[in-house]
């Protein structure tokens, strides 16, 4: 079992501005449980430590959270970055010299089962060296120039929306961040080495809270599970 040798990275610093709810997003609460212990809970039993990147001044509001949380991965609260990318920079920095595997998750895609993560990992354990979940794509696409018109439509069977949990070995996702580049997935950058990245199927549960309809969503779900 490659749990010993795992660490969970949770960007968790972001503001949530289209939430608009002005608290932290990660901080919302749903059926009595932040976002940020949920996505940790569900990804703790597949990890020894987690890492989590919190926003400038609310360190210690994490750090007592998770004192009361009795996971059983060990918990790190690190400062986040002005960029997603930055904040999972600093919190790599963070990680103890046994990791092999990292597996990288939003804290806005709270719901995300445990058991995603665990076939990111086997993926890993196979041999792969990048692994994200993604979903067809239901909408056709258009690539649009910056005075709102159509460039072209690329091929909808080609087209994935990507999600994370997303796992890399260590050496993979440490040379990713290495150059300091910013992208909105880290699978980007990773891809920028020219390291093949293997996507398997995602889950709806998945879903990425950004939106007050994907709150309700949310609620909704917590109150069924
Ligand atoms: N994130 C982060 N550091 C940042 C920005 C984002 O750790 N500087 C994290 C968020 O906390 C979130 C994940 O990256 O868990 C995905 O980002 P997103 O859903 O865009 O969250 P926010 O940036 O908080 O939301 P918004 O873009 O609406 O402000
Ligand atoms: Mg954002």
């Amino acid at each position: 079992m490659s749990q010993s040798q795992t660490a969970v990275i949770i960007p968790a610093a972001g503001s949530g501005q289209r939430l608009g709810v002005g608290i932290p997003k990660a901080l919302v609460e749903i059926a009595a449980l932040t976002l940020i212990e949920r996505a940790a809970q569900n990804l703790s039993p597949i990890a020894a430590n987690i890492v989590i990147a919190a926003p400038p001044g609310f360190e210690e509001n994490f750090r007592s959270i998770f004192s009361q949380a009795h996971l059983s991965a060990q918990v790190v609260v690190v400062t986040g970055g002005a960029t997603r990318s930055q904040s999972v920079a600093n919190a790599l920095a963070a990680l103890p010299v046994t990791t092999k595997y990292v597996v990288i998750h939003d804290a806005a895609r709270a719901f995300a089962p445990t058991n995603l993560a665990e076939l990111v990992i086997a993926q890993l354990e196979a041999g792969e060296r990048a692994v994200v979940p993604a979903l067809d794509v239901i909408d056709t696409i258009k690539v649009v120039d910056e005075r709102g018109y159509v460039i072209n439509t690329p091929d909808r069977n080609s087209l994935r929306a990507v999600q994370t949990p997303q796992g890399f070995t260590r050496d993979a996702i440490s040379a990713a961040h290495a150059s300091g580049a910013d992208a909105t997935d880290d699978a980007a950058l990773v891809a920028l080495l020219g390291i093949p990245v293997r996507v398997i199927p995602g889950s709806a549960l998945a879903r990425k809270i950004t939106t007050l309809d994907d709150l309700t969503w949310a609620q909704e779900l917590a109150v069924r599970q």
